[in-house]
């Protein structure tokens, strides 16, 4: 066993605290060799790379390194590789795509990361939809589901302000607009749900349908499934946009519904917009 040093051996800095004293040692060489060391590095690094903060921005360096040049380069050289195939994407045929499988594929792709960015926030991520946003996997198609309807719903929108070649149309507010009584709006919804579910209330099925004759079949049509050149929803198959319970369906033909989607035209690009569609295209429900 090593024997403590006796006090006297190494000089104490003076300094007690509860008579616990302080040896005067020097730093140990590796140490402080390792501290030179680092301020050199430190000074050489601030010299050669981006360091010290001014008003706008920081010192350069005298490497010239930026991330966000490396960035930006990266996102060059990734279009200059892809700008062949997005000019393909953009003059091709809407229905010739899937004859390409390179096309093909690389649409999907493209188009699936336009979609998360652009909408997946109405959409769903899985673009299964929400209340009021209609579910892009399902056949059920309120503006048509061919690649072409989809390419031109993607491209225009709907109901918005900005595209004087959106898609357009518009319910009657009956209750609100009193264009119907409150009586007539209890028939047809029993009506409206007679088409795919039970009625509320059987008894008034039958005027419920009298009304709907003249007051909605010239958009549901007259068996009540849908018109897609005014984007109204086929109203037999219990696919609800807005939800086929009787008080929902009070509400939708009381207030009527204005769904609104912005146009894509001005954000994305031919080819993105030719990528997401093919991409909505293929999800499942496509035509
Ligand atoms: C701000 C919300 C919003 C965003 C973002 C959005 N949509 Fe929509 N979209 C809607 C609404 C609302 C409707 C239904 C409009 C209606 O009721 O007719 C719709 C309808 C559609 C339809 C028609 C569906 C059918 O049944 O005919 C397609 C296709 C579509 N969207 C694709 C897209 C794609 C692709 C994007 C991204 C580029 C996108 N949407 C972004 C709100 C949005
Ligand atoms: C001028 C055309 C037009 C007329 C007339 C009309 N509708 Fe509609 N209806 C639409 C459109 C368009 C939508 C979709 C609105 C949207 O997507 O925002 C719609 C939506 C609905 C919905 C919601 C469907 C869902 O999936 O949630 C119901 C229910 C409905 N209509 C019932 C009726 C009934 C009942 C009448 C007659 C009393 C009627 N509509 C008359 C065009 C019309």
């Amino acid at each position: 066993m090593s024997k403590k040093p006796e006090k006297k051996e190494v000089e104490t800095t003076g300094h007690s605290w509860d008579g616990i004293e302080e040896y005067n040692n020097p730093l140990p060489r590796w140490w402080l060799w390792t501290f030179y060391a680092c301020i050199v590095w430190a000074v050489l690094y601030t010299i050669a790379y981006p360091a010290w903060p001014l008003l706008n921005g920081a010192t350069p360096g005298i490497l010239g390194f930026s991330t966000r040049q490396n960035v930006a380069e990266e996102i060059a050289s990734v279009e200059e590789a892809n700008a062949a195939i997005n000019d393909r994407l953009a003059s091709a045929e809407l229905t010739q795509i899937s004859a390409d499988a390179d096309l093909q594929s690389y649409a999907n792709n493209a188009g699936a990361a336009v979609f998360r960015t652009w909408c997946a926030q109405c959409h769903g991520s899985g673009a299964a939809g929400a209340t009021g946003y209609p579910n892009l996997l399902d056949d059920d198609w309120l503006w048509g589901g061919s690649i072409e309807e989809i390419h031109t719903t993607i491209s225009h929108g709907i109901r918005n302000e900005t595209d004087p070649d959106a898609r357009y149309s518009q319910m009657p507010s009956f209750g609100t607009d009193e264009l119907l009584s409150k009586a007539e709006i209890r028939q047809v919804v029993n009506y409206v749900m007679s088409l795919s579910t039970e009625p509320n209330d059987p008894a008034v099925v039958e005027d419920g349908a009298v009304v709907f004759a003249d007051n909605c079949a010239s958009c549901h049509a007259d068996d009540g499934t849908g018109d897609r050149t005014q984007g109204a929803p086929n109203l037999t198959d219990a696919i609800w946009l807005y939800g086929g319970d009787y008080d929902t369906l009070i509400t939708s033909v009381s207030e009527a519904r204005f769904g609104v989607m912005p146009n894509w035209n001005e954000r994305l690009s031919d080819a993105e917009i030719a990528a997401v569609a093919t991409y909505v295209h293929g999800l499942g429900g496509g035509e």
